[in-house]
């Protein structure tokens, strides 16, 4: 496979790093309280679901709160995954200066992100249960064992960099009766992902041409089955995420959620310009909704 040779976007995108904004010493942190919602009530799994609009409103804030603290869990570990493959590859002697250049600042940045995460988590004080991670996770498989240089790694990159991506937007938009903190974490992020967007998109550019009718054949399935999993990992918490939260038992909550149709609604919204991207580029999807 030939290595991706890096156009202009690549030395923009690596000037437009420079300076670096560092967003744990950036961020509010002593505006951080747990006495406001983490999230506007329609990015909340169970928002209208009777039975949950009833509950008080600190039961549905801690709610808030645990789905954000998920959120930015299932977050640490996809960055992991990426800056664990820019370390490996970094001495590869196929890099051009340009290309380890820019993927050094995307180190970086990842390990910025990283380390807001586990400051949030630590401040909040609150413990999440260890992240629910399907068996058979196509993103982990991909990002830890595709080469670096095929299409399925960056398509995997690029669902894991956009579909959190979608979400953090709304909370900038709609995140004006949330915890400030929040809404600081979510720009931070947000600034630094469209660089890494663009940069996932680029290479794409120069991968999927190229690729012959049979392999898009098998990749399509692949990406579909990638969507659904996170999608199931960002947007449907897990028994034992509602029960920490004080909402039991779980297992009601979580069939709750997924027969709410507000929350498939709103997962459609959040989606829809990612499936939107993979549209323009070949690969007509659509997501149907929660695993039954
Ligand atoms: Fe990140
Ligand atoms: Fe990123």
């Amino acid at each position: 496979m030939q290595p991706y040779s890096p156009s202009n976007l690549v030395e923009q995108l690596s000037r437009n790093s420079t300076p670096y904004y560092d967003p744990l010493a950036k961020v509010h942190w002593e505006l951080l309280t747990t006495g406001q919602f983490w999230l506007p009530h329609e990015a909340i799994s169970l928002y209208g679901v009777p039975q949950f609009m009833d509950l008080p409103p600190e039961t549905r804030r801690r709610l808030s709160q645990y789905e954000f603290l998920n959120f930015v869990d299932a977050g640490l570990w996809l960055e992991g995954i990426f800056m664990e493959r820019i370390v490996h590859t970094m001495r590869s002697s196929r890099n051009s200066p340009t290309t380890l250049r820019y993927r050094l600042h995307e180190l970086r940045e990842e390990a910025g992100h990283s380390l807001m995460f586990v400051e949030l988590m630590e401040r909040s004080g609150l413990a999440i249960p260890p992240q629910r991670l399907p068996r058979f996770l196509l993103a982990d498989l991909f990002g830890r064992h595709a080469p670096m240089e095929s299409a399925i790694f960056w398509l995997a990159i690029l669902l894991g960099e956009e579909m959190p991506d979608r979400l953090n937007r709304y909370l900038r938009r709609h995140g004006q009766d949330i915890c400030p903190t929040i809404v600081e974490i979510s720009t931070a992020h947000v600034i630094d992902e469209a660089r890494h967007i663009a940069y996932a998109l680029e290479v794409l550019k120069d991968r999927l041409p190229g690729l012959r009718l049979p392999a898009r054949f098998i990749l399509k399935p692949l990406v579909h089955k990638m969507i659904s999993q996170f999608v199931e990992l960002f947007y449907y918490p897990s028994a034992n995420l509602y029960e920490t939260a004080g909402l039991t038992p779980g297992t009601r909550w979580v069939q709750a959620a997924r027969a709410n149709p507000l929350r498939a609604a709103f997962v459609r919204r959040c989606l829809e310009p990612t499936l939107q991207l993979l549209r323009d580029r070949g690969f007509h999807l659509n997501w149907h909704g929660p695993a039954a």
